[in-house]
């Protein structure tokens, strides 16, 4: 899956992306990054991709230009592949909430490239969305300083689902019978005196009262979503 990011930052992606599992995936050219920035397109003097609101209000809105030119830019290069299906995101607060649901989705209907546009300051302007029917996505509840956090974390989710990714001994935790709590060794850690010992089924190595002890709500994943 190829991942074309539109962001004035793209520094920001470095780190993360370029470590752990998701360098792996790279390497393994199960997934690839291609990184847009508006102020290359800006065809203002002064490079400037943001401007003041109509009708008034606080900061910057990101105006429409610079952005479809980048968008442009990475449509130019998916056309260069064969057998193409592109999603276009724009992160927004206001967005339809990201759930695992959708990232796996990503993955079953074969899209092939995805286009992430992430907003600075104010916002984007309306029309970036109209023109591109874009899909609005928020990643929860509270408003961050732009989009490339979002971004970070929809690659993070989507990436997990697509084959390979994990490697061979892991798998999606959805998947499997799985429980937020889990142990390692050792079997009994002792801080300030208190014993805190690992539950006696995971080492009763019965896994038919492992797995029931694993799907009990008070253990399982669905203790989160209650
Ligand atoms: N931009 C600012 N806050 C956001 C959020 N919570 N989700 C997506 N994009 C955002």
């Amino acid at each position: 899956m190829r991942f074309h990011i539109i962001t004035l930052f793209p520094n920001m992606f470095e780190s993360y992306l370029g470590d752990s599992i998701l360098k792996r995936a790279q390497d393994a050219k199960k997934v690839s990054f291609f990184f847009y920035n508006p102020r290359d397109e800006s065809r203002d003097k002064w490079k400037r991709v943001d401007d003041r609101p109509y009708g008034g209000g606080p900061g910057m809105v990101m105006t429409v230009d610079p952005i479809i030119r980048a968008v442009d830019k990475a449509k130019k290069k998916i056309t260069r592949y064969k057998k193409t299906k592109v999603k276009t995101i724009l992160f927004s607060p206001g967005g339809t909430l990201f759930s695992n649901e959708t990232a796996r989705a990503v993955t079953t209907k074969k899209y092939t490239d995805i286009v992430l546009i992430c907003g600075r300051y104010e916002g984007i302007d309306a029309r970036v969305e109209k023109i591109l029917k874009a899909e609005p996505v928020s990643i929860g509840n509270y408003v961050l300083t732009g989009g490339e956090l979002p971004a970070m974390v929809i690659i993070d989710a989507i990436s997990r689902h697509i084959e390979g990714v994990l490697g061979n001994t892991a798998s999606p935790e959805e998947n499997r019978v799985s429980s937020h709590e889990i142990y390692t060794r050792p079997e009994t850690y002792t801080h300030k005196k208190k014993k805190f010992k690992v539950p006696e089924v995971l080492l009763s190595g019965d896994h038919k009262k492992i797995d029931a002890w694993k799907l009990d709500p008070k253990n399982t994943l669905a203790k989160g979503k209650k």
